[in-house]
C-alpha cells in the first residue's frame, strides 16, 4: 500500500494526489506517467507525473468515473493499492527552439515537468492554457516561472482571450512563429490544435490517452494508429505527432467501454451515497 500525503480539489473536478515513494523521483522524467489503483477491487488508471522528489510523487487528475471519484475521496493518511512507475516514453528533449506549449483540464497540471524541462534546456517556452471559464484555469504562477510568454484563453471571456484554442494558435503562430507545439489535455483539444497547426506546418506533439489496462505493452488495449502503423500508447507514447495520429480511431475506440463506465460509476455512486 503507498500512503497518501495531500489530496486536495485545487479547482471544481480537478485534484492534486501527493503519494509516498521514495523510489519513483529515481528514473522520472517529464512526459512519463504512473499507474495507480485507489483499492484493492480498483482499476489501474494511468495518470502524468506532475512532480516528484525523494519523498514523493505528484499527480493531479480529473475527476469523471469511478476510479477518480474513489481517488478523489481519498484523505491524507490514507493508502492506495497500487503506485506504478514512472511509464511511458518521456518528452523528447530539444534545446533552443521556440516552443508554444498548450493545456486545458489535468492537462494544464500535465504541462508543468515539461514546460520546466524545455526552459532548463534554453527553449523559449510560451505557454497557453485554456478552459471553458476562469474558475477552471490553475496553476498560473507555478506555470509562469518558466515561460517566456503566458497566455490564457476562456470560452465564456471570463479571462484573457475568448474563445477556443484554434483561433488564438493561428494567429499566435502567424505574429510570432513556433517551431513545435505541445499539447496535454483531453482528446478533443488534442485533436483540435492538431488540425490547427496541420496547415501551418508546426510540428506538434500531444499527449494522448488512450483506455489503458497493463500499461506495460501485454494486452494490445492502448493501441492507437500512427503514420498508418499500430504504436501502443504505453510503450511507444503516450507522446505521438499529431498530424500522424488516426484521430477517428483513437475517438471510437475511447467509446468502447462508455456502458460499463456507467454502469460502473452508478454503482460506486449507489453503494458510496446509499
Ligand atoms: C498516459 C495517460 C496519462 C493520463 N494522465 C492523466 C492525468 O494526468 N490526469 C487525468 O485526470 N487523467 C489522465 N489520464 C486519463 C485517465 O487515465 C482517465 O481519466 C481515467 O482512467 C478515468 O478513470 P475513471 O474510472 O475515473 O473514469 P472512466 O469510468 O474510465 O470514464 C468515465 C467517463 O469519463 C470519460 N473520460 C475519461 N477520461 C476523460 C478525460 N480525461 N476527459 C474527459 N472525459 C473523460 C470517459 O470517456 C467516460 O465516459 C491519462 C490517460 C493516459 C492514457
Ligand atoms: S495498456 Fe496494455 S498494451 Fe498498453
Amino acid at each position: 500500500m503507498y500512503r497518501v500525503l495531500k489530496r486536495e480539489l485545487i479547482v471544481p473536478n480537478i485534484h492534486l494526489l501527493v503519494v509516498e515513494s521514495d523510489i519513483i523521483h529515481k528514473n522520472a522524467q517529464a512526459g512519463e506517467f504512473v499507474v495507480v489503483r485507489a483499492d484493492e477491487k480498483g482499476e489501474r488508471i494511468p495518470l502524468n507525473l506532475i512532480d516528484w522528489d525523494k519523498e514523493s510523487v505528484s499527480m493531479l487528475f480529473m475527476e469523471v468515473g469511478t476510479s477518480t471519484s474513489k481517488l478523489a475521496a481519498l484523505k491524507s493518511g490514507d493508502a492506495i493499492a497500487t503506485l506504478a512507475g514512472p511509464l511511458g516514453k518521456p518528452t523528447e528533449i530539444v534545446e533552443g527552439k521556440k516552443i508554444v506549449c498548450l493545456g486545458g483540464c489535468y492537462g494544464i497540471g500535465a504541462l508543468y515537468p515539461v514546460i520546466r524541462m524545455f526552459k532548463e534546456k534554453k527553449n523559449y517556452v510560451t505557454t497557453i492554457i485554456e478552459g471553458r471559464s476562469d474558475y477552471l484555469l490553475y496553476w498560473q504562477d507555478r506555470l509562469k516561472k518558466y515561460s517566456d510568454e503566458f497566455y490564457e484563453i476562456t470560452r465564456d471571456g471570463s479571462k484573457g482571450f475568448t474563445g477556443h484554442v484554434n483561433d488564438f494558435l493561428v494567429d499566435h503562430i502567424k505574429e510570432k512563429g513556433a517551431d513545435l507545439v505541445y499539447v496535454q489535455g483531453c482528446t478533443y483539444l488534442t485533436y483540435l490544435a492538431s488540425q490547427t497547426t496541420r496547415p501551418l506546418n508546426v510540428k506538434t506533439i500531444v499527449g494522448l490517452n488512450p483506455i489503458m489496462v497493463d500499461a506495460t505493452g501485454m494486452c494490445g488495449v492502448c493501441r492507437v494508429i500512427v503514420g498508418g502503423e499500430t504504436k501502443f500508447g504505453c510503450v511507444d507514447g503516450p507522446e505521438f505527432d499529431g498530424h500522424q495520429v488516426d484521430w477517428d480511431t483513437l475517438l471510437a475506440r475511447r467509446r468502447i467501454y462508455l456502458g460499463e463506465e456507467r454502469y460502473s460509476l452508478s454503482f460506486y455512486e449507489c453503494e458510496r451515497y446509499g
